[in-house]
């Protein structure tokens, strides 16, 4: 029997990972887990990725599905085959949206790339938690490598999740990321 895999996406400071605790008390049989940086090997990708010196940008794409790949295999498939519901807090929309659409690479051959990397493993659903760039920056504590691109980056990273979202209304869902966290997590446990 496989598990339901549910993907939570959005802009920075959205809640991805309050929701994700939040759901993993309302819903039983679930697996929590994160990209980057889940297990051994990805605890050292997401080093280099988000606390490392400047990465080209490819170097940082093939990073990230380097990550993927061995989270994929390793933890989310094998956890689907258990039956548990595996709720991931981004994934490989992440890429499309960071990586093609802030930083201007092709989008269709990171599709292509993610294909590879997962070997077609897509979510059964995806939560969008929307909310303007400026507001989920000024939530943010400590800022990584990727918080500190300018506010232009992160207005065309929330812009594509939205066009990511209508592109594929079967499998995203849009929830506005500023209502308060119990009725999100309700609305969000609602959809799984
Ligand atoms: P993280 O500290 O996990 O924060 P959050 O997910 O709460 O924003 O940071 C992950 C960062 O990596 C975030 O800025 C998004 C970025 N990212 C990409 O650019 N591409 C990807 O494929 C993934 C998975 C993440």
């Amino acid at each position: 029997m496989s598990g339901r895999f549910v993907t939570l996406e959005g802009p920075e400071g959205a809640g991805k990972s309050t929701l994700a605790a939040a759901l993993a008390k309302r819903l039983p049989n679930v697996l929590l887990t994160r990209e980057p940086g889940d297990g051994p090997v990805g605890r050292k990708i997401r080093e280099a990725l988000l606390h490392g010196d400047e990465l080209d940008s490819w170097t940082e794409v093939f990073l990230f599905l380097a990550d993927r790949r061995q989270h994929v295999e390793g933890v989310i498939r094998p956890a689907l085959d258990q039956g548990k519901t595996v709720i991931c807090d981004r994934y490989a929309d992440s890429t499309v949206v960071y990586q093609g659409h802030g930083r201007d690479l092709p989008v269709d051959l990171l599709r292509k790339l993610n294909r590879l990397a997962t070997s077609g493993l897509t979510p059964d659903l995806t939560i969008l938690l929307d909310l303007p760039a400026e507001a989920g920056l000024s939530r943010l504590a400590d800022k990584d490598r990727m918080d500190r691109e300018p506010l232009s980056f992160h207005e065309r990273v929330r812009e594509g999740f939205l066009m990511e979202a209508k592109r594929d209304p079967d499998r995203w869902r849009v929830l506005d990321a500023s209502l308060p966290a119990d009725e999100l997590a309700d609305r969000a446990a609602g959809l799984i």
